[in-house]
């Protein structure tokens, strides 16, 4: 009894570094940051996934509705970003974040994508609810806004 007793507790040891051993090879528990910037990151592509719907004609326009999803993403860039990209929480140094080391090195020019979006959402909160052709106009800026951050500072997907 004894016996077994103190091989299930050495088999669940096994059983525990091996967990932990597959949670480190994945990178384990993320840092508050990078999960708050995917975060941050989803709400923007769920609101320009609304916007984009309708802009494609999959969705039927709606005023409120695209006033609204534009509004959200005026908000997001407005905030406050600056805490979420803490040293150390690129895609070289961590599994589970696409945040290429190069925005640690292009801190000025990170900033002046981050304000290129905020100017083309705001523009476009207050252009979205006047029509399908104003929220087709104003999404392209936006759009452009998203890609060029990415593709500068975004590890592609493999
Ligand atoms: C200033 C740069 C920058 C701008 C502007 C930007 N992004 Fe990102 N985005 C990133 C980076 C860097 C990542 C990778 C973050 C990570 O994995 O830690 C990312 C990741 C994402 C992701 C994946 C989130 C996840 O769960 O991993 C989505 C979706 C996304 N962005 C959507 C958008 C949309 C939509 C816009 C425009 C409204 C936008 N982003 C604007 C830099 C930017």
């Amino acid at each position: 009894m004894k016996n077994f007793g103190k091989i299930s507790l050495s088999a669940l040891t096994v059983a525990a570094l091996a967990s932990a051993a597959l949670a480190a090879s994945h990178g384990g528990e993320l840092p508050a940051s990078v999960k708050a910037r995917q975060a941050h990151m989803s709400l923007n592509g769920f609101n320009i996934g609304v916007l984009a719907g309708m802009a494609r004609g999959k969705v039927d326009y709606d005023a409120e509705a695209a006033s609204a999803a534009a509004k959200n993403l005026a908000a997001l860039a407005g905030m406050d970003q600056s805490r979420y990209w803490e040293p150390g929480t690129d895609s070289d140094s961590l599994a589970g974040t696409r945040a290429l080391p190069a925005i640690w090195a292009n801190p000025e020019d990170v900033a002046s994508k981050a304000a290129a979006l905020a100017d083309a959402t705001a523009a476009l909160a207050g252009t979205a609810g006047d029509g399908l052709e104003a929220l087709q106009a104003g999404l392209g800026p936006v759009g452009q806004a998203c890609g060029a951050c990415h593709k500068a500072y975004q590890l592609p997907k493999d």
